[in-house]
């Protein structure tokens, strides 16, 4: 398997590769929140550009009785007759088990429509990185992207560092690798660097320092505790489904 991490969005869209297989990481919060609700028993997650798509796709859901929610963010906060904002400590069995989410984020959601086209985009982050490398390693792709959503098109810590960590777990799966990509092996030493300290790099982050300032210090705890979650998130080209449930083709 070829492992190469894109550094954050903005370069997906200068580079435009050819993408095979996507993992779309953006740890603070949207892959983790989505996680979250997946393992927590939400049917599925419909990913929306805009507002208005987003407003319009739920009202739709809801007109035809389907139990739907609308979720998401603008500044880290949950928009005006939203149900829920994109916490993952929402997202609970009580709320999500049985449900449609419709969603929108800031980075998240944009990131994860660009790479659309790929053969599979599957959304990682720290708390589903053991369950996401045991699903690479038992497909085995030619060839993966790592795709650090960043914010607003710019570099950040988090994401980076996640796509270190699931690098090193999965050349730990999967030995006879080698891993020769210059970001990768970047990633991989920034999360050296930290010593597996995920909670301290998150706190030292720029958007956990902003997400703290909002009350969301907790958020912060479960974002960075891997392993937490089996359930990976994978496009479908409409929803987010559970991975499992998309078949094992390549
Ligand atoms: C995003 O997609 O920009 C993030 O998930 C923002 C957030 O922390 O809610």
């Amino acid at each position: 398997m070829k492992l190469y991490t894109i550094p954050h969005r903005g370069q997906l869209l200068l580079q435009k590769p050819n993408l095979a297989w996507a993992v779309v990481i953006d740890v603070l919060r949207y892959s983790t929140t989505l996680a979250a609700g997946l393992a927590n028993g939400a049917l599925r997650a419909y990913p929306a550009r805009e507002e208005e798509e987003a407003r319009k796709y739920h009202a739709d859901l809801v007109s035809r009785c389907e139990p739907a929610l609308l979720c998401g963010e603008r500044e880290g906060l949950p928009l005006p007759g939203f149900d829920l904002g994109n916490s993952p400590l929402e997202f609970t069995r009580e709320r999500v088990a049985g449900k449609t989410l419709v969603t929108l984020t800031t980075n998240g959601t944009l990131t994860l429509r660009t790479c659309a086209g790929a053969v599979r985009i599957l959304l990682g982050s720290f708390v589903n990185a053991p369950a996401l490398v045991a699903y690479l390693a038992r497909h085995n792709p030619d060839s993966v992207y790592l795709v650090c959503s960043g914010k607003e098109n710019a570099f950040c810590i988090e994401d980076f560092a996640c796509a270190g960590y699931v690098a090193r777990l999965l050349f730990r799966a999967m030995p006879d690798n080698v891993l020769s990509d210059p970001h990768t092996i970047a990633a991989c030493r920034l999360m050296a660097d930290y010593h597996n300290n995920i909670e301290r790099l998150l706190f030292d982050s720029n958007h956990g320092k902003y997400l703290c300032s909002l009350g969301f210090s907790e958020d912060l705890k479960y974002c960075a505790r891997p392993g937490e979650i089996d359930a990976v998130p994978a496009y479908d080209g409409t929803y987010l489904v559970p991975a499992e449930a998309m078949g094992g083709e390549t």
